[in-house]
């Protein structure tokens, strides 16, 4: 999802802020991965990096400082002293502050415009993270109860709602902690259908639709796509990995039930070092297991939230590559499309040249620079891929080493848009 970066530099962008922001300096903008919102990119004379990222203001979201129209906030990189990142954040929200009283009505328009169309890349979908409550307890949870990426407010989420709708977003992805326990998401629906979104999805663990009732409920509302989280169908891994054990029966059954409510549905399976072994096989056998199912997304563990003090979980980078690359080819021999995301992902270069087409980093502008909590390898330097390449989990390198990355030679594949 994303805003205009470039409207947002030209418009906001200036003198003041560069001033108002040393030592830092503003070496980029981009539109940010996981937030509807756009990423000031700061480095210091030594290198360290810090990412201030600024989204349309709305009541009950959670930031460090505020314009009329945006919520500003960072965020914390390897080894930026957050009081120090805290001040430059403020004083940037100053100065973008008073850029923003001289503004027309039409620039802000520019800026704030969604360019977003559909749901199945993430950024071109409305996301919002609704409630704090889960009946599982996921080891690698990226969205812990204290997130600030929760939205929880009522009246905010309506009011995101709504002035992206204005602006012509037509995709909504509500998830949290689980959507599905959260009372208010029938009318969140209705209130989406009504201002015209297309593609209302709901991601889920998928046990509350083990009850046939709450899948029609929620389609009566205005659900029509489902995602829902699958990562073993061991009750051992489950149980270590998820929750409850008997909860994995009824994610199953949850699925049956949405596709037997004919809900385009699709399934995300979250790599770790705990079900890495078993993931080829679980892919290969989604298609028999779930007729009717529409796509698998093959997300190695982000280390954020919960999993970034969890390195046990995180695969070795060699492993996570020839586990990833072999679940694309499992999935593509049983006729069920298959992606790698570009933020939760991994680089092109781990990704088998055969599967290197399923990963989303191909639909990156080049230039675009790496994101936060990412970094490169020295060899980097001479990947032919670099330029669309969003980098490897920083915790990543320093943990696992960096020996498993091989700089491509020439580029992968050209500029894909799933559009
Ligand atoms: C917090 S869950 C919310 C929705 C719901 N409770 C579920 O389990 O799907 C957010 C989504 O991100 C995935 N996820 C959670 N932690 C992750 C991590 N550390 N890295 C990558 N994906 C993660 C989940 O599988 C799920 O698709």
């Amino acid at each position: 999802m994303a805003y205009d970066a470039r409207a947002f530099e030209r418009h906001y962008l200036g003198e003041r802020a560069s001033a108002a922001t040393a030592p830092y300096r503003v070496v980029g903008v981009q539109a940010d991965r996981v937030r509807a919102a756009v990423d000031v990119v700061l480095t210091d004379a030594a290198g360290r990096r810090l990412v201030v990222f600024c989204e349309r203001r709305v009541p009950g979201a959670e930031c460090l400082a505020a314009t009329t129209h945006l919520n500003v906030s960072y965020y914390a990189e390897a080894g930026v002293d957050s009081a120090e990142a805290a001040r430059v954040t403020r004083a940037l929200a100053a100065a973008l502050a008073a850029r923003e009283a001289e503004l027309s009505d039409a620039e802000l328009a520019e800026v704030l415009t969604f360019s977003g169309r559909e749901i199945g890349n993430p950024r071109r979908a409305l996301e919002l993270r609704i409630n704090r409550e889960c009946n599982e307890a996921c080891a690698f949870c990226n969205t812990p109860a204290d997130s600030e990426t929760l939205l929880v407010d009522p009246a905010g989420v309506e009011a995101l709602l709504r002035a992206e709708a204005a602006t012509g977003c037509r995709a909504v992805l509500f998830t949290g902690r689980e959507p599905t326990l959260e009372p208010r998401l029938p009318r969140y629906l209705e209130l989406a259908r009504s201002l015209g979104y297309e593609h209302r999805r709901v991601q889920t663990n998928g046990t509350s639709f083990a009850s046939p009732e709450v899948v029609a409920r929620l389609t009566a509302a205005g659900m029509n796509e489902v995602e829902v989280s699958f990562h073993t169908t061991s009750e051992e891994t489950f149980e270590r990995l998820v929750g409850k054990r008997h909860l994995l029966d009824r994610t199953a059954q949850g699925i049956r039930n949405v596709l037997a409510a004919g809900l385009r549905c699709q399934l995300i399976v979250v790599i770790t070092r705990w079900n890495a072994r078993e993931v080829p096989a679980l892919v290969g056998d989604l298609r028999r297991r779930f007729p009717g199912l529409e796509r698998v997304v093959l997300s190695p563990v982000a280390p954020v939230g919960d999993a970034a003090a969890r390195p046990e979980l995180w695969p070795p980078l060699g492993e996570l590559g020839e586990v990833t690359s072999a679940a694309l080819r499992a999935a593509r021999a049983a006729g069920l499309a298959a992606h790698v995301p570009s933020r939760c992902g991994l680089p092109l270069c781990l990704l088998e040249p055969d599967v290197r087409d399923a990963s989303d980093e191909l639909e990156n502008a080049p230039g675009e620079t790496v994101e936060a909590g990412k970094a490169y390898a020295p060899a980097c330097a001479r990947c032919a891929e670099r330029g669309r390449c969003t980098g490897v989990w920083a915790a990543y390198l320093a943990e696992l080493g960096d020996t498993a990355l091989r700089p491509l030679a020439e580029a992968a594949l050209a500029h894909r848009d799933r559009r």
